[in-house]
């Protein structure tokens, strides 16, 4: 199916992108800058690389605004919101690291929500394209400065994507970086363990890779030479803060691909009595109530091995 177990628009809607200082810390390990290759790139989180500013939280609560008040038809209203997002990338010139970025996904659901950028390719890479032509499609061989990962490689079939990573990073000097999250954390403890209760009773629903994640990359395979952050078996951890509703906190469970994949085969995860034992850990006087969160990031970044 073209969209995967994953709503495009729901993901486009909640998941986070990432902080701008990670993009400093990985482009000034790359002596050259030309291209970065965002695999697995969902609606481009990873690929535009921006910047969590207040002038962009108080942008989101206008596109929330204009998502619940404008009169106009549901896809006017996300056509109008893309050009919002693509005029305001491009005003504030960020996903600036590298002079382009080839983002690809094997998911078109995906891709058809992917964050307008003027420097960013969305590419479709279904499964069936042989090594040769996604090596030629992503630039050639050599031709990479970084590659990036970002909580995408519990899908792939790791050799076989490490084996196409060796030849298009640029030579020396090209660097790949992966990066993962799993749970929200940090409101309280009944709502962590309710969490990890939620995710065992979705096990059947979830990609058997989804284990690395689970386990924060610590026994991802990773046979690339360590740059200092975090290496195989150690992955270097980091955190993202965020602000939340319980209503979004929902929808960030509602874009998960257990919840996707079980819908496919008829099942809901998220039941009404689910929702409420959720609602009561979150713990909220008023459901509006905005809490911060933090999601736990694991990552590992290296370069080729002589
Ligand atoms: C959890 S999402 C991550 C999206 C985005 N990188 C982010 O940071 O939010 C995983 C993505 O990997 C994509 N994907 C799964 N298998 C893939 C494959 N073999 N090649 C490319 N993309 C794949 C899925 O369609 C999905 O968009």
């Amino acid at each position: 199916m073209a969209g995967g177990p994953y709503d495009g628009q729901i993901y486009f809607d909640v998941r986070p992108q990432y902080p701008s200082e990670w993009y400093s810390m990985l482009s000034a390990l790359t002596p050259r800058r030309a291209l970065a290759w965002d695999v697995g790139t969902g609606n481009g989180q990873a690929a535009v690389g921006c910047r969590d500013r207040p002038w962009q939280r108080s942008f989101v609560m206008e596109i929330s605004f204009v998502r619940s008040h404008c009169w106009v038809r549901e896809d006017t209203r996300r056509f109008m919101i893309k050009c919002l997002w693509n005029n305001i990338f491009t005003l504030f010139q960020i996903a600036e690291h590298y002079d382009s970025v080839i983002a690809t996904d094997i998911s078109e659901g995906q891709l058809e929500h992917g964050i307008p950028h003027p420097q960013i390719r969305y590419l479709h890479t279904p499964d069936s394209l042989s090594e040769e032509e996604l090596v030629a499609m992503v630039g050639g061989e050599n031709s990479v400065d970084l590659v990036v990962v970002a909580t995408a490689i519990h899908w792939f079939d790791i050799p076989k994507f490490y084996s196409v990573v060796n030849r298009v990073l640029r030579k020396p000097g090209g660097l790949i970086a992966i990066w993962g999250y799993s749970d929200i954390i940090g409101v309280n403890p009944e709502l962590d363990a309710l969490q990890i209760r939620y995710r065992e009773s979705a096990m059947p629903y979830w990609r058997p890779g989804v284990k690395y994640i689970f386990e924060e990359y610590r026994n991802l395979p990773f046979p690339f030479k360590s740059v200092g952050l975090g290496e195989e078996g150690q992955p270097l951890k980091l955190s993202m803060k965020r602000e939340m509703n319980f209503e979004r906190f929902l929808d960030v469970m509602r874009s998960s691909s257990a919840v996707g994949a079980a819908k496919e085969k008829g099942v809901n995860l998220l039941t009404e009595e689910v929702v409420q034992e959720f609602k009561k850990a979150w713990g909220a006087p008023a459901p509006d109530m905005v809490r911060a969160v933090t999601y736990n990031v694991f990552m590992i970044a290296g370069k080729l091995k002589e």
